[in-house]
């Protein structure tokens, strides 16, 4: 069936010209980070489809309709109204849309809101949200990250009979930012996802069928689970939703519900990274047997009905430009694995760390921009939009002979860069991929990165089974609401101009910060 478009757009940013020559000075002068480079000069940034997305009418709206008060602000409420319908009812959408941008004055509404106590989900509400606080703003998902690991190793450092140490995550695929905010906080990561991810997808299965290949593997996390000694330091199943690090591939909701069993079986609370849980939940319903007939909200409350927390950045699937958040289930597993009072002494980090509850490092208007995100997200237009813009990118660009990995993710299309030099004879310490990206930004202002060698750091693995699990990719990342098909057609025959030249593509050197953690934000290069 056709997808007829799901929005027009309104604002129009346009670009500045400049020169290859031009560039090139730029990149030596930011020592060819591509993070580093200013965005201004860019005409196609596919750099990241976080805190990217165009903002849409209803949430300049609900902005408006926003304060910046210090103690519970409105925006508190509505995203808190959001997390609830959004993750637990299927999107009622009563009180944002209803009473708030409707500026309705009657005090029943507010009051209704105001004074009902809640518990039992991921929000506590009412005086409960001061007594057994379950949900914690923060500005962004790596916060919510830190205060999640940071808050759990004290608790077991403080109380080692609770978990033989070090304690361990079980993920699909961790992020860099989860990565390095477990790893910090002393946590032992194990990476188990599906085998395949690199495996061939027929284009003509693009858009029929998927494989899901961000699953979890299961069985072999059931088998580092069945010894007794990993069991008992296992803190934590973290489901990375869709799975970021795997190409940004989806999860199956089977392979949630496994999980979830796994994780109940041991005892262990089952986390979700849920960055992009609405577009796991368009694949769900597309492409698994027996969703085609749900409603999209009703997927992503039966997804999260397995979960017994999650962090969020609201960057991505909250359509935010700035925003995250943690949240469990009042009285689940974690809550009682963990000591009962992990609320309070999360809470207490947060408002060291962030601010306030009401606001954790947030604005009142990014709160209700968030808040009305969450809903929009949602809309099967607009997911069916997004799903079928990225997949057109990849058609594109395997149309024209480059390797793209397939089926592609939800946020992202990553090429394949195994292929792309596979005659070239290039060793994975060149940093071959980072010169492509380099070359990519130079000649046609178009930015991408490289998730391979260099940014998951190669060289510093000293395990051949560490090194087998590093995949060779570049990333395309497709920013929410911004591109259209003129991005789509111009990025990728230029690729394809590039991969006919790729023999004389350079490797990349690092001239600075190779030891540092998460280097790719802050390394130097050279070509
Ligand atoms: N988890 C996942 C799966 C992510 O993709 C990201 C960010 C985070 C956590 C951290 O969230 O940026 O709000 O602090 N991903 C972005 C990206 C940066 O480009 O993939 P954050």
């Amino acid at each position: 069936p056709l997808t007829p478009p799901a929005h027009n757009v309104l604002v129009v940013h346009p670009h500045i010209s400049i020169t290859p020559e031009e560039r090139e000075a730029v990149l030596r002068s930011v020592e060819y980070n591509v993070f580093a480079f200013p965005a201004a000069l860019v005409s196609c940034d596919f750099l990241s489809d976080s805190g990217t997305s165009a903002v849409t009418d209803v949430q300049w709206a609900a902005m408006v309709r926003g304060d910046e008060s210090y103690g519970r602000n409105s925006g508190y409420y509505c995203l808190l109204d959001a997390f609830r319908d959004v993750f637990e009812r299927g999107d009622k959408q009563e009180y944002l849309f209803r009473d708030v941008l409707a500026g309705t004055t009657d005090s029943s509404f507010y009051l209704n809101k105001f004074l009902k106590p809640r518990s039992g989900g991921f929000v506590n509400g009412g005086r409960m949200q001061l007594i057994r606080p379950n949900f914690f703003i923060v500005p962004q998902g790596r916060c919510a990250e830190f205060l999640l690991f940071s808050t759990l190793a004290n608790i077991l450092e403080a109380n080692r009979s609770a978990l033989a140490w070090p304690p361990v995550i079980i993920s699909n695929g961790f992020f860099d930012t989860t990565n390095a905010n477990a790893s910090v906080a002393g946590f032992e990561l194990h990476t188990f996802l599906q085998p395949g991810l690199t495996e061939l997808f027929p284009i003509e299965k693009v858009g029929v069928e998927n494989p899901f290949r961000g699953n979890l593997d299961v069985a072999a996390a059931s088998a580092f689970l069945s010894n007794p000694e990993n069991a008992k330091r296992t803190a934590l199943i973290l489901l990375t939703i869709t799975n970021n690090w795997a190409a940004g591939q989806p999860v199956s909701m089977a392979n949630i519900k496994a999980t979830a069993a796994l994780a109940c079986q041991h005892g262990i609370p089952l986390f979700f990274d849920a960055c992009r849980f609405a577009e796991n939940a368009a694949f769900v319903q597309v492409f698994e047997p027996g969703y085609s007939h749900m409603p999209i909200p009703q997927i992503v409350v039966d997804m999260f009905a397995h979960a017994d927390g999650f962090t969020i950045s609201l960057k991505k699937d909250g359509l935010a430009n700035m925003g995250g958040a943690l949240c469990f289930r009042d009285e689940g597993v974690f809550a009682s694995r963990f000591t009962a009072d992990i609320g309070i002494h999360l809470k207490e980090r947060q408002i060291i760390c962030y601010g306030n509850d009401s606001y954790g490092g947030m604005s009142g208007r990014d709160l209700m921009a968030a808040a009305a995100g969450l809903y929009q997200v949602t809309q099967e237009a607009y997911l069916r939009n997004r799903i079928r813009q990225v997949q057109g990118f990849a058609q594109r660009l395997v149309e024209k002979g480059v390797p793209v990995l397939l089926p592609p993710g939800g946020s992202a299309v990553f090429l394949d860069m195994d292929v792309f030099f596979a005659d070239c004879g290039r060793s994975y310490d060149e940093f071959a991929s980072v010169g492509f990206t380099l070359e990519l930004l130079r000649d046609y202002g178009i930015r991408s990165v490289e998730a391979g060698p260099f940014g998951w750091e190669w060289d510093k693995k000293t395990s051949a089974k560490e090194r087998d699990l590093i995949p060779n990719l570049v990333r395309l990342a497709v920013p929410r609401n911004v591109m259209t098909d003129v991005h789509f057609e111009y990025t990728a025959a230029a690729i394809s101009q590039l991969y006919r030249r790729r023999h004389t593509i350079p490797g990349a050197r690092i001239t600075r910060g190779a030891e540092l953690r998460i280097r790719h934000f802050q390394s130097g290069l050279e070509p």
